[in-house]
């Protein structure tokens, strides 16, 4: 059992407890599950003597008006507990107006890589997820920065972003964690009973079959594509939003190469909530 991280709510707060040594964080919206907690875990360990910063922060500008904003799950004291046990020196948690003052009005919009797949179903969203995220990077200064690969887009767009930008930070994609039924774990699936939980496997295994089409020689986009369609089209519970093979890029040829960023994703509607997940398309490979 490790300390409770100390709970920071203001930039003024933050800035005081820099040790002046590396830090690394971890950005989060909180309700953290274990998916969070390998991440913590990984900040730990690349700067072990150093301090970890996880931000727990629903962030408005990222929701779309028909979104989930009001009842996404929060727990603080539970936050706190899993943080710290997974190494967290200080847990910042920020309210929506330290965050976004009267008069704030500067947006981060990447191209590219934020455009198709959720970029395209959610508009917007993208544009919340870096706006925050350099504002994170800006008050916390961090050596590294954490995030996972569950959210493979979020990670692109992320990545172009410290690049373009010349941010100083060290980006590191953490591989989804999952739980043994191949459900990725999601702050999301507290919405679901677990009923419902084992239904949302149908994604994992549609992702798994198209990653078997690859493993079996097919590199015909369109084709792997529809060996994961073809395992969702049996559940009528779906509400399909995308199934894609993409490159590193987010682009999407007719046919695939070998290149390990490569990768299927898939976002859907199930009970009402929407799920995300995606794998690589060489099984048993992280990707970035
Ligand atoms: P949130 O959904 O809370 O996720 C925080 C971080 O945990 C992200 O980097 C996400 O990819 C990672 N994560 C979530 N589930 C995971 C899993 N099963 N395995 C591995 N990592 C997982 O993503 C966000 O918050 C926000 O968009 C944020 C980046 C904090 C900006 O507001």
């Amino acid at each position: 059992m490790s300390n409770a991280p100390r709970l920071l709510t203001t930039p003024a707060e933050l800035r005081a407890a820099r040790s002046g040594g590396p830090v690394a964080l971890v950005p989060t919206m909180g309700y953290l599950h274990e998916g969070h907690a390998t991440l913590i875990r990984g900040a730990r360990g690349l700067v072990p003597g150093g301090q970890v910063v996880v931000s727990v922060f629903v962030n408005p500008m990222q929701f779309g008006p028909q979104e989930d904003l009001g009842r996404y799950p929060r727990d603080l004291p539970r936050d706190l507990q899993i943080a710290g046990d997974a190494g967290a020196d200080v847990l910042f948690h920020p309210t929506p107006e330290t965050m976004y003052p009267a008069g704030f009005a500067t947006q981060v919009t990447v191209g590219g890589v934020s455009e198709g797949l959720d970029g395209a179903a959610r508009p917007g969203h993208f544009t919340g997820v870096a706006t925050v995220v350099l504002k994170l990077f800006n008050l916390v200064q961090p050596q590294y920065a954490l995030f996972g690969e569950k959210d493979w887009q979020q990670l692109a767009v992320i990545r172009r972003m410290v690049t373009d930008l010349n941010v100083p930070v060290e980006v590191r994609g953490v591989p989804t964690v999952r739980e043994s039924s191949g459900l990725a774990l999601s702050s999301r699936n507290s919405y679901l009973t677990g009923e419902q939980r084992a239904e949302a496997t149908v994604l994992s295994r549609a992702l798994k079959a198209v990653q078997a089409a690859y493993t079996g020689g097919e590199r015909r986009t369109q084709a792997l594509e529809a060996a994961g369609l073809a395992v969702l089209a049996a559940h009528p519970e779906v509400t399909l939003d995308y199934l894609k093979v993409v490159d590193g890029d987010m682009q999407a040829g007719e046919m695939v190469d070998n290149n390990p960023m490569n990768r299927v994703l898939v976002a859907a509607r199930m009970f009402g909530v929407r799920l995300i997940d995606n794998m690589p398309l060489h099984a048993g490979e992280g990707g970035a």
